[in-house]
This record gives structure tokens, sequence and C-alpha cells, in this order.
């Protein structure tokens, strides 16, 4: 199987299609039972583009239901599997409760800021998701910690690329499309890769109980990992399902492998031999493209080491 989507209330589907832990990877963003399919009106949107369907979950029925969906997504895991929930602020407290009564286990509650919140006058304006990653236990979670970026890779402030990624405070800005056809509150494709290439490998078979638009499988099937999951209004699964036939599987491959690809070294001793052909190598590489900063760029990639790593050498060799 690449994917296989339901047209189905994902408690009931669940149960009737998808069998005891055996999947890696849940990414989900369920009904905020807030008057969801009215929200248009409260964020002042032009609904013409937004693909119509939506189902709401009134907000007298949302602790059960998050209690029952929740419970189906602990069975369907994986031990060792994980779960990300992406949550407003206002029925959280239900969502939590729900976890706390499964065995999944808390790895962090994250909060994603993102752009544009409502505008308010006389308080904060509102500009934060809660992200709550869970794993299920019974054996070791993926975690593929320099999945984005190696341990000596700097951001533009100098501080470590990585362990700003790893911090858990995302700022993802949410997706503007004009004039093209979306879901309400789709999720955005940065936010998605981030989740999926620190929680999962390709090959690997991620599910989302409420896919609305298809983002994440979309995004999961681009990285080469199967995807699966449920979507009960009819209108949105049939857009959405003939769209994915045009989805490039594993089309974002390449730039997760060149990026592990660069890291094939990293945290190696540097052997005399390799240091002597480094400084011949940056020596031609110069002479052929006139930049130190482009030297180093393929330096990386010949010896698969990070570009701090790369210019600690240069300076051994005396350059
Ligand atoms: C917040 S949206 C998901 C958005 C999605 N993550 C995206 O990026 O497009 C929630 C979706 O759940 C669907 N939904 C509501 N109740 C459901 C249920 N019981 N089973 C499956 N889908 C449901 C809604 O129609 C809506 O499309």
């Amino acid at each position: 199987m690449k994917y296989k989507f339901y047209n189905e209330d994902c408690i009931h589907g669940a149960k009737k299609h998808i069998k005891d832990n055996t999947i890696d990877l849940i990414i989900t963003d369920p009904p905020y039972g807030i008057d969801g399919d009215k929200l248009h009106k409260h964020y002042n949107r032009n609904e013409e583009h937004v693909i119509g369907g939506y189902v709401e979950v009134p907000a007298e029925e949302y602790e059960d239901f998050s209690a029952e969906w929740i419970k189906e997504a602990e069975r369907i895991l994986k031990p060792g599997g994980s779960i990300y929930i992406v949550s407003g602020y206002t029925n959280l407290f239900y969502i939590l409760k729900a976890l706390r009564q499964t065995s999944l286990k808390e790895l962090n509650h994250i909060i994603w800021k993102y752009n544009f919140g409502v505008y308010t006058r006389l308080k904060y304006v509102s500009s934060h998701y809660h992200i709550l990653y869970y794993v299920k236990p019974g054996k070791k979670h993926t975690f593929n910690t320099f999945a984005r970026y190696d341990a000596t890779e700097k951001n533009e402030n100098g501080g470590s690329a990585n362990y700003i990624d790893r911090e858990d405070v995302w700022s993802i800005n949410k997706e503007y499309k004009p004039g093209q056809k979306k879901n309400k509150n789709q999720l955005p494709t940065t936010l998605l890769k981030k989740m999926i290439a620190y929680s999962s490998n390709p090959g690997d078979l991620v599910c989302d109980m409420f896919l609305g638009s298809f983002s994440t499988a979309k995004v999961a099937l681009k990285m080469g990992r199967q995807a699966t999951g449920f979507e009960l209004s009819e209108n949105m699964y049939a857009h959405q399902n003939e769209a994915i036939k045009n989805i490039k599987f594993g089309s974002l491959l390449p730039e997760q492998k060149s990026k592990s690809m660069t890291l094939r070294n990293q945290g190696k001793r540097w052997s005399k031999a390799d240091l002597e052909k480094l400084a011949i190598h940056y020596q031609i590489l110069y002479k052929k493209h006139g930049t130190k900063k482009k030297s180093i760029e393929l330096l990386c990639e010949e010896f698969g080491r990070g570009r701090f790593s790369i210019m600690n050498a240069l300076k051994k060799v005396g350059i």
C-alpha cells in the first residue's frame, strides 16, 4: 500500500479498517469544536476558494468525541509510534484529558506560533496553536535528531541550527494561497515536513484521523512515506481523493537525502590524509569558484561533514 483513504468517521472507520499496532506516526488536526464550519465570519475571510463541507463537532460532544478518537489512535499506533495533535486553546483541556486516559506518554507540548492571529483591541492577539507530541510505550520511538540540521550547523545569528530547530516553540507561518482551492485550517507544508522528518522514516505508514485537504498525506507521500486516514465530508474527500493522484511519491526525498549525505562523516576524526586532501581540494575549488563560501559548501558534500567541521579543519591546515 502507498495510500488508502476512507470517507468515513475516523472512530468507526479505524475500528473497521485499521488493525492494532500498525501505524508508525499519526499527525492530526481535529475539528476544534468552536463552530469551525462558520470560522470565516470570525476571521472575516473570503470563502470563495474554500472547499465546502467541513464537518464540525458540537461543543457539548467534544469531550466524549476526543476520548473516543484518541483511544482509537492509541490502539492503531505501533509501540514506539508517535502522535502529534494540533489543538486550539478552547478545547485543549479535553484533548489533554483524553490523552491522560491512555497509555500514551507526553514528550513535548509544543507551541506553534503563526502569523496573522485574530485582531483584538482590549486583549493580546491570539497567535498560537498547541501541538501535543506523545508516543506509545513498548519500544524505542523514532526521533531523527539530525534529520534537518547537523550538530555543527549554525543559523544566521551564530546559534546552533539543530538546537533552535528542536526547541518546543515553532514559528511557522500559515500559507497564503490566493485564488487556489483549499481547506479551512490547512496545515502548512513546512510544519508537516518538520514533524514527518523527525518522527518517521521513508516507507513508514503515516495516518491522519481528520484529513481535511489531505495535507498530511500529501507531504508524507512526497517524503516517501505511506499514508492513510479519514475524512467525513463527502465533498472534501471526493475533491482531495482525486487531487492526491497527482502527488509525486518521494519527490521531496532528494532534499532529505542530500542532507543526510552531507553528514555521513559527522563526528569522525580527521585523518592526516584527509586533511591533506582537504587543503589541496580547497585550493582547486577556490581557484575555480572564487569564493570561500562556495568552496566550503562543495567540500561539505565531498567530505560528508558540516560547514563548521570543514572550517575548523581548514584552520588546522593553515587556511
Ligand atoms: C481542522 S480540519 C483538518 C485540516 C487538515 N489538517 C488540513 O490540513 O487540511 C478537521 C477535518 O475533520 C473533518 N471531520 C470532522 N469530524 C470528523 C470525523 N468524525 N471523522 C473524520 N473526519 C472528520 C472535518 O470535515 C475537517 O475536514
